[in-house]
């Protein structure tokens, strides 16, 4: 089973891409958080987790998810995709969890409240590149290799996330702004992967405490109403070959 946690598309695009090589299932990781369905996995099946990297660490409501996990006895994968490079964001996920296997991807870079996003022709030929690398990577993981491949973790990895990861937490409680092009559509609630947004007087109102910062109630918001910091600025982002 191929599991992911995205925000703005990018996991579910490597994860669905990585399922058309290796044939596993895919799964949404709210599927087994917020929906019903019981996390269970076929005896001796693979498990491939595939999420994007925050703050050179990992999102925070994903450590809970995989701090459970039962992996004993299976090929377990990480599949770590960021915007540029990954810190030791892989540290902080075998904090948690320890996989067979870790795989790096640089994707799309999505962080719009503080860099400019790309847009256009850089997101095609950013996709384009990143497909040719998630090909390497399914093949790998189809033949159950072990070991560290192609991580991009930057320089000075340990040192950047012990200094960056630790500003996540006051980053994950940034203050999201609701402009008057709201339609109360709720879809910013419904697609929240931790449930961090009530409907307050057909306003979304954000529950900072539970709140990932994964963007996607600002990335995919269809009035472009929703902003944090310097996101009106910078540009929003989504996937644009994701059909979520
Ligand atoms: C809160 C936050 C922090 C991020 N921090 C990093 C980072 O430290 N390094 C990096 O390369 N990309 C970083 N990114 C970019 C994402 O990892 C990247 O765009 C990823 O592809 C998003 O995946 P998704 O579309 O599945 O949500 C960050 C994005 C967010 C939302």
């Amino acid at each position: 089973m191929i599991v992911y946690y995205t925000g703005t598309g990018n996991s579910k695009y490597v994860a669905d891409k990585i399922s058309a090589v290796t044939g596993d299932d895919v799964r949404n990781v709210t599927d087994f958080t917020k929906g019903n369905a019981p996390f269970e996995l076929f005896d001796d099946e693979s498990l491939i987790f595939v999420c994007p990297v925050y703050f050179w660490g990992i999102p925070a409501s994903v450590k809970e998810f995989v701090g459970n996990l039962k992996t004993e006895g299976r090929y377990f994968a990480l599949v770590l995709q960021c915007g540029g490079s990954t810190g030791n964001a892989q540290g902080i996920f075998e904090k948690y969890a320890r996989p067979d296997a870790v795989f790096g991807l640089v994707a799309v870079d999505n962080y719009c409240p503080m860099f400019r996003v790309p847009s256009g022709e850089a997101v095609i030929k950013g996709l384009d590149a990143l497909d040719e690398k998630i090909e390497e990577a399914a093949l790998k993981i189809k033949n159950r290799e072990v070991g560290d491949f192609n991580v991009v973790k930057g320089a000075l990895p340990k040192l950047n996330t012990a200094f960056m990861y630790p500003l996540y937490e006051p980053g994950r409680k940034t203050t999201f702004k609701v402009n008057d092009k709201c339609i109360s559509c709720g879809l910013c609630a419904n697609i929240c992967p931790v449930s961090a947004i009530k409907i307050e007087n057909g306003r979304p109102v954000w529950i900072k405490s539970k709140c990932d910062m994964c963007l996607g109630c600002l990335s995919r918001c269809p009035q472009n109403a929703i902003s944090v910091k310097k996101s009106d600025k910078n540009g929003r982002y989504v996937n644009p070959r994701v059909k979520f």
